[in-house]
Formats: structure tokens, C-alpha cells, sequence
């Protein structure tokens, strides 16, 4: 049976894409600090037929990312998909030379660092698949391409910088495929009622990419199964 790890699955975009790939046939790991929130999540995918275990962990800390990769290798023999989807927007409309270090911190820690460190603790398991697939969920809004526009500066920049780690990660691991995906603007917590996206709009090219592009296709940053600029 395929496996995927979606961080951030237990509610918005994340918990979409568990959802339709638990509807796919893969046995989902839904990954999310929430624990409530994260059994109701897998739950709700069993009671549709789908196969969904929760795992506690936070990106944000390498014991745990540590510890509930050891405890998915108890339970799993491979791991063909890791969707870094986990993230957080804590810097509001502040401008950049406003924003504390710590802000700046904490959005690194879990926007970039927390993808990173994931991919590092999950790797053995997803080389033991044929065709392992890492999807970083990335945003627009960490383009550098047209310039920045003064929004969410601290947020921007973890995703330019996550970006950087799909491109390096995808030059380390030619074996997988590793790509950054901007969802859209997307009716969520984060992404708020006027947003311009479902959540089934918002993981399309996730779901995509998990399971049907070219192994082939990595080291891209794609938004409507489309290659966009950095
Ligand atoms: N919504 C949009 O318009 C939009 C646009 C572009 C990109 N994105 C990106 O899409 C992804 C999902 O966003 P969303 O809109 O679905 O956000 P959301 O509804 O706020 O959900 C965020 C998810 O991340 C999890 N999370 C946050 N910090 C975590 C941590 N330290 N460890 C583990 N899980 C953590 C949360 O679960 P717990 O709190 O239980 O841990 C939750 O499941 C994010 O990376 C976001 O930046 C969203």
C-alpha cells in the first residue's frame, strides 16, 4: 500500500489533501501537534472508507520530528510521499524593519527549518520507496521574481527560503522528486473566508504531484500543475 505523511493534516489544505489521497488508496499519516483535532481528522478519513493513523509531532522541534520518525518506522515498512504542508503566518501586516527577531525566528523555525528537518528524519524511510516524493508547500508570496510588495514580510521570506531548501534538497536526493507548490490564496484559518480558493482548488496540484506527475518532474515550484518562477 502507498504511504504519505502530510504535516499539517489535520485541518485546511493539508487535511484536503489527506483526504484525497486517502480516497486514492494511500495509507495516510496525518502529522499535527493538535492532537484532537489531528485523530479527528484521520477519523473522519477512515469513516469514508480511507486508511488514516495520526502521528503527533512538531516541526518546530527536532526531538519530536525525531521520535515520530522512529515511531513511523515501527508501523511502516516505506514512505512514498512527505507533503511539508505544516505552517504558520504570525507577522501580520507589520513592515519588515518593525518585526521582532523573534517573530522572524519562530516563522523560520517552522516554514523552512521544519520542512527541512522533516525531509532529514523521513529520508531513510522514503529511500526505501521506488519513487519517493517530497512536496513543500510553499506561497506566491515568496517569489522573487516581480519583487515583494510589503506583505507578510517574515512569511515571505520563510517561504523564499523554502523554496531554496527545494531546490538544494532536489539537487541532494536525485533519486526523489522535491517540489515547492504555491496552493493559491485559499479559504482557511490561515487563508481566511475571502479568499479566493477551496480547499479542493488549494491541494489539486499537491494531490498532483503526490501521485500523478512524472518522477521525473523535481526542483520546480508549480501552481496549477504549471511551472512558475521563483
Ligand atoms: N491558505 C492560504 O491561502 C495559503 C496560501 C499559500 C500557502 N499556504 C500554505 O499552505 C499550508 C497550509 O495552510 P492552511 O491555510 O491550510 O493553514 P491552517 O489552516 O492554518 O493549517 C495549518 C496547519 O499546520 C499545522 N501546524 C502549524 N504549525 C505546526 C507545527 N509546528 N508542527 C506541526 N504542524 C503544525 C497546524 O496543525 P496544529 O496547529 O495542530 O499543529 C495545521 O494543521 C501552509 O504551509 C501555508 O503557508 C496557504
Amino acid at each position: 500500500m502507498k504511504t504519505a505523511l502530510v504535516t499539517g493534516g489535520n485541518k485546511g489544505i493539508g487535511h484536503e489533501v489527506a483526504r484525497q489521497l486517502a480516497a486514492r488508496g494511500f495509507h495516510i499519516f496525518v502529522g499535527a501537534r493538535n492532537r484532537g483535532a489531528g485523530h479527528a481528522a484521520a477519523k473522519a478519513i477512515e469513516k469514508n472508507g480511507g486508511k488514516a493513523t495520526f502521528l503527533e509531532i512538531d516541526v518546530a522541534d527536532n526531538t519530536s520530528v525525531t521520535a515520530t520518525a522512529r515511531e513511523l518506522a515501527k508501523i511502516a515498512d516505506h514512505l512514498d510521499v512527505l507533503v511539508n504542508n505544516a505552517g504558520i503566518m504570525v507577522d501580520g501586516d507589520d513592515a519588515i524593519l518593525k518585526i521582532s527577531d523573534d517573530i522572524f525566528r519562530k516563522t523560520l523555525e517552522t516554514n523552512m527549518l521544519g520542512a527541512l528537518r522533516v525531509t532529514r528524519a523521513f529520508e531513510p524511510l522514503l529511500t526505501k520507496s521506488k519513487a519517493p516524493r517530497v512536496i513543500n508547500v510553499s506561497s506566491g508570496g515568496g517569489q522573487l521574481t516581480g519583487g515583494a510588495d510589503g506583505w507578510a514580510p517574515a512569511y515571505c521570506i520563510s517561504k523564499t527560503a523554502l523554496n531554496g531548501v527545494t531546490s538544494q534538497l532536489a539537487a541532494a536526493l536525485p533519486k526523489f522528486a522535491v517540489n515547492s507548490v504555491c496552493p493559491g490564496w485559499v479559504r482557511t484559518d490561515m487563508g481566511g473566508q475571502g479568499a479566493a480558493r477551496s480547499v479542493e482548488e488549494g491541494a489539486d496540484t499537491i494531490v498532483w504531484l503526490a501521485a500523478d506527475a512524472p518522477q521525473n518532474l523535481t526542483g520546480k515550484f508549480l501552481r496549477d500543475r504549471k511551472e512558475i518562477p521563483w
